[in-house]
């Protein structure tokens, strides 16, 4: 463990005992919030709502090399602990697990988690293995972590679904928060993906949030045909001329399956576009209520 200057926090655990010594000294309720680092507003509001919510704030920082397809989109991962460190201080987490991958994945591991249909659709069908690989390390840090509250954002709707779904059929510990999207002044959601846009697609990239938000409005005006607002989206986003358009979702927010025709229930709207080669999603929840 690295008690930092005086004590300054957050202390930061490497392994696995230097972890367990850490936690021994924080008080319950414990809030983590799990990421991959390259810290922004959208990871600093998971901490705030911890901090609020909780006595004390895990963190862990740790680029999952099994969620990534492709070696070289891992090896380009942005990775700066020292300023991750500052972030998650200024966000008042009490402890930084920052691991290796032995310590995640020990010499001879080869369990790993399948959630089943619900990780093959929208980003599955785009990234296969992309979801097992989420669900893997996610159901190990929360066995490692055991937090009372674990803290995901709405923006990556699917994985969220998914980590709910793997938590209740695993009976891992705590309970998941969903916390909403912080997002660009015009509208795109924020993302360390973001970085990687040239200024005429960082431009463009705000559609597919104004696609969202031409399918909430059409929803909240009184269409609720799932057909017709997936139209609504892939016509914003067809007016783009920048934007590849992957798919647009209307779907039930629980099972993901594609929602067809009029709904009475809450649709989790969501959708996939590439400007400049990098591919960008967005997610939104409407209800009539
Ligand atoms: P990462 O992309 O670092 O994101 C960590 C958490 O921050 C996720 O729950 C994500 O949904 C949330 N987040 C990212 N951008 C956000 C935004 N603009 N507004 C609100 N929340 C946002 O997601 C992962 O890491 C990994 O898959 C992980 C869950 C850590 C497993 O490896």
């Amino acid at each position: 463990m690295t008690p930092g200057v005086l004590g300054a926090r957050p202390v930061v655990a490497r392994t696995r005992e230097e972890l367990r010594d850490a936690l021994a000294a924080t008080p319950r309720p414990r809030g983590f919030v799990p990421t991959m680092g390259a810290l922004h507003a959208g990871h600093v509001s998971l901490l705030r709502r911890a901090r609020d919510e909780s006595a004390s704030v895990v963190m862990s920082v740790f680029v999952n090399p099994t969620q990534f397809e492709d070696r070289a989109d891992l090896d380009a991962y942005p990775r700066d602990l020292a300023a991750d460190l500052a972030v998650a201080r200024d966000a008042g987490a009490d402890v930084a697990f920052v691991p290796s991958v032995e310590t995640v994945y020990p010499a001879g591991a080869s369990t790993t988690v399948d959630p089943g249909p619900i990780a093959r659709v929208l980003e599955g069908a785009a990234r296969p293995g992309h979801f097992a690989g989420v669900a893997t390390v996610v159901a190990i840090l929360l066995g490692i972590v055991a937090p009372d509250v674990s803290y995901f954002g709405e923006k990556d709707a699917q994985q969220l679904v998914i980590v709910r779904r793997i938590v209740r059929d695993l009976a891992l510990p705590g309970s998941v928060a969903g916390c909403r999207t912080v997002r660009e002044p015009d509208g795109l959601a924020m993302s360390s993906r973001n970085a990687r846009l040239g200024p005429d697609d960082r431009s463009a990239a705000a559609v597919l949030h104004r696609a969202l938000l031409a399918a909430r409005d059409a929803h909240a005006a009184g269409t609720t045909d799932a057909d017709a607002l997936r139209a609504v989206m892939r016509d914003v986003v067809a007016a783009e001329p920048r934007a590849a358009l992957d798919y647009v979702s209307a779907a039930d927010p629980t099972t993901l399956e594609e929602a067809r025709g009029p709904q009475a229930g809450p649709i989790l709207l969501s959708l996939a576009a590439v400007l400049g080669g990098v591919r960008l999603i967005d997610a939104e929840t409407v209800s009539l209520t």
